[in-house]
C-alpha cells in the first residue's frame, strides 16, 4: 500500500493508527465529522488486561496484555495523558461476589488477593461491609478526552470535518466504530453503556475499583483532579437515553462500595456506543485489496489503540500482516 492514506474515523482508534503512520512518514488524512459520539467519549480509561479479561477469549487477552505494555510508550509519545499506575482493585461486597471474583483470579494475569482490612489501608474510603478483593498491579488508567485531545493537536490538519457516506478510493484504513456497519456491511452493532462523572474531594481515592456488587459489576475510576467515573452499563441498545433506572443502578453499586460517595457532585451522564463484534473481539486487518479495517474494539478500545496503532501501521507500510492480527480478521464471521 503506498500513501497518501485516508482514516476513516477520528475516535481513538483512527487517531492512533493515523498518528503511528505519520509518524512513519505516510501522508494522512482523517475524516471524522467531529462530534465527539465516539465511545472514547464516554470511556474511563482503563487500562485493564486483568480486569477485562473474559472466559474463553485467549486471542483477545493476549492482545489486551500486549497492548497494555505497550501503553508507557505510546503515553510518552503525547505529552500529558492522565496515565496513571497506581493500580487497580477487585472489591467484593458480598461473600458470593467473592466466590465469583476468586473465580476470575484463576483466569487472570497477576491479582493478588487482599483482606477487608488490607483493601481498606490501602482505601479507607472503602465500605467496611466489604468482604475481600484483590490488587491487580498491571491494570492503568489514562483519560481519553486527554489522549483524543492529544493525538488531534499532533494531526493538525490532517484531521478534516468530513462525512464518509462510502469508502473512499484509494488506500484506506476503516476505524469507525459503529459507522463501520454502514460503510462495509461487517458485523458491529451498538452496545450503550451509561457513565457517570462525579467531583469529590481529590484523594477520597486512589485506585481504579472494579466492583463485584451483588452480582452486579461496576467500576469506579478516580482522577487525581477529584473527578469520579461511575460505570457502565452494557444495553444492547442503539438509543442515547439516560434512564433513571440506569443511573440508579450505577449509583447504588458504587455507594454500596464507596458510601462517601453519595456526598459527590454529580457533574455529567454521559451515553455512547460500544462497537461489538459477534465474539467481541476486534477486526483488524485487510478486508478488500486497498481496504484495511480497524474497528469493533467493544470495551477495549482504549487499552487496544496502542497495539492497533502499531499492527496497522506496520500492515501499511510493510504489506505483511503481523501473526498477533490472525485471530482477528475482518471477514471471520462472513
Ligand atoms: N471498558 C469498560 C467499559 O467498556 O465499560
Amino acid at each position: 500500500m503506498t500513501s497518501p492514506l485516508t482514516v476513516v474515523g477520528g475516535g481513538i482508534i483512527g487517531l492512533s493508527i493515523a498518528w503511528r503512520c505519520a509518524q512513519r512518514g505516510l501522508d494522512v488524512a482523517v475524516y471524522d465529522e467531529g462530534r465527539d459520539d465516539g465511545a472514547w467519549y464516554a470511556a474511563a480509561g482503563m487500562l485493564a488486561a486483568a480486569g477485562e479479561t473474559a472466559f474463553g477469549q485467549e486471542a483477545l487477552s493476549a492482545l489486551l496484555l500486549e497492548s497494555s505494555k505497550r501503553w508507557a510508550g505510546f503515553a510518552a509519545g503525547l505529552g500529558s495523558l492522565g496515565y496513571d499506575r497506581t493500580g487497580a482493585l477487585d472489591v467484593a461486597l458480598t461473600s458470593d461476589d467473592l466466590a465469583s471474583a476468586r473465580r476470575m483470579w484463576g483466569y487472570r494475569d497477576g491479582p493478588q488477593p487482599l483482606a477487608s482490612s488490607e483493601l481498606r489501608d490501602l482505601e479507607p474510603a472503602l465500605s467496611p461491609r466489604v468482604r475481600g478483593g484483590a490488587l491487580l498491579p498491571g491494570d492503568h488508567q489514562v483519560d481519553p478526552r486527554r489522549v483524543v485531545a492529544a493525538l488531534r493537536s499532533a494531526l493538525g490538519d490532517a484531521v478534516q470535518p468530513r462525512r464518509v457516506d462510502t469508502i473512499p478510493d484509494g488506500p484506506v484504513v476503516i476505524a469507525a466504530g459503529i459507522g463501520t456497519a454502514a460503510l462495509t456491511g461487517l458485523p458491529v452493532r451498538p452496545v450503550k453503556g451509561l457513565v457517570l462523572r462525579l467531583r469529590a474531594e481529590p484523594g477520597l481515592l486512589r485506585h481504579v475499583i472494579n466492583g463485584y456488587v451483588d452480582g452486579r459489576h461496576v467500576y469506579v475510576v478516580p482522577r487525581a483532579d477529584g473527578d469520579i467515573i461511575v460505570g457502565a452499563t452494557e444495553e444492547e441498545r442503539a438509543d442515547l437515553t439516560v434512564t433513571a433506572g440506569a443511573v440508579l443502578e450505577l449509583l447504588r453499586s458504587a455507594t454500596d462500595l464507596v458510601p462517601d460517595l453519595a456526598e459527590a457532585e454529580l457533574t455529567e451522564t454521559v451515553v455512547r456506543h460500544r462497537p461489538g463484534t459477534p465474539d467481541n473481539a476486534p477486526l483488524l486487518g485487510r478486508w478488500r485489496t486497498d481496504v484495511i479495517v480497524a474497528a469493533g474494539h467493544h470495551r477495549n478500545g482504549v487499552l487496544l489503540a496502542p497495539i492497533t496503532a502499531d499492527l496497522i501501521a506496520d500492515l501499511v507500510v510493510t504489506g505483511r500482516p503481523d501473526p498477533l492480527l490472525d485471530a482477528f480478521a475482518p471477514g471471520r464471521f462472513a
